[in-house]
């Protein structure tokens, strides 16, 4: 199924977070990790989220929508900037919590993880904290074009026994496109739409 990723809204404060009624996956991870890279590889466009070698680029909350299957793709400012301003941090930390705690519609996280690093304490406070929320949870190992057959292997072992249950976590690369159709299905599979379905009720498509 061809999917159109459009952004409708962005969010730099919390009261510009309310006004969307469709179901929402957020994408989370520290900065410079590849959220909005993942994004623009589902899209298949290049520049629809803004990328950069600098991190800290990603500063509001983008709200994209997925056509046909009405939902979101929420891609969170990144965390972790070591650059970045204690009154900075605060305000990410204060933005997101209010994001991911009052959202009735928010139906999971997936949290992306850079393939090439062992468990950072950020990543760990974040997956603890969607655990504490009781947010399901999706790891993806994102820039897994730079690591061998053998650490994304161990990788993937080593965040499935941190996070427990449910499925490994998806081993994905921007740059290649590897993962990406199971990424797809993953999301939808989270935001609780059924893709096939879907494809099978499209209007206007053959
Ligand atoms: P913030 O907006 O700062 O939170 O960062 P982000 O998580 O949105 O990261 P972004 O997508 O801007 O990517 C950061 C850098 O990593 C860029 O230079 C990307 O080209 C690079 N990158 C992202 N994904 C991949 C990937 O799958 N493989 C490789 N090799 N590089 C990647
Ligand atoms: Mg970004």
């Amino acid at each position: 199924m061809n999917r159109t990723l459009t952004i409708v809204k962005t969010a730099f404060q919390a009261d510009q977070m309310g006004g969307i009624s469709l179901p929402q996956v957020a994408l989370a991870g520290r900065s410079n990790v590849g959220k909005s890279s993942l994004i623009n590889c589902l899209a298949g466009r290049r520049q629809l989220a803004k990328t950069s070698a600098t991190p800290g680029k990603t500063r509001s909350l983008n709200f994209y929508e997925v056509a046909p299957l009405a939902y979101c793709l929420v891609d969170l400012p990144g965390y972790g900037y070591a650059r970045c301003s204690k009154a900075e941090r605060d305000k990410w930390a204060e933005l997101i919590g209010l994001y991911l705690r009052g959202n009735d519609l928010l139906r999971g996280v997936a949290v992306l993880l850079d393939c090439r690093l062992e468990p950072q304490q950020n990543d760990l406070t974040l997956t603890g904290y969607l655990q504490h929320l009781r947010l399901p949870i999706m790891a993806v190992l994102t820039k897994a074009d730079k690591c061998s057959q053998k650490e994304r292997a161990q990788r993937q072992r080593q965040w499935g026994d941190l996070l427990g249950g449910g499925e490994p976590p998806l081993v994905f690369s921007s740059k290649t496109g590897l993962g990406r159709e199971a990424l797809w299905r993953r999301l939808d599979a989270l935001a609780g739409v059924n893709g096939a379905d879907a494809a099978a009720t499209a209007p206007g498509e053959p």
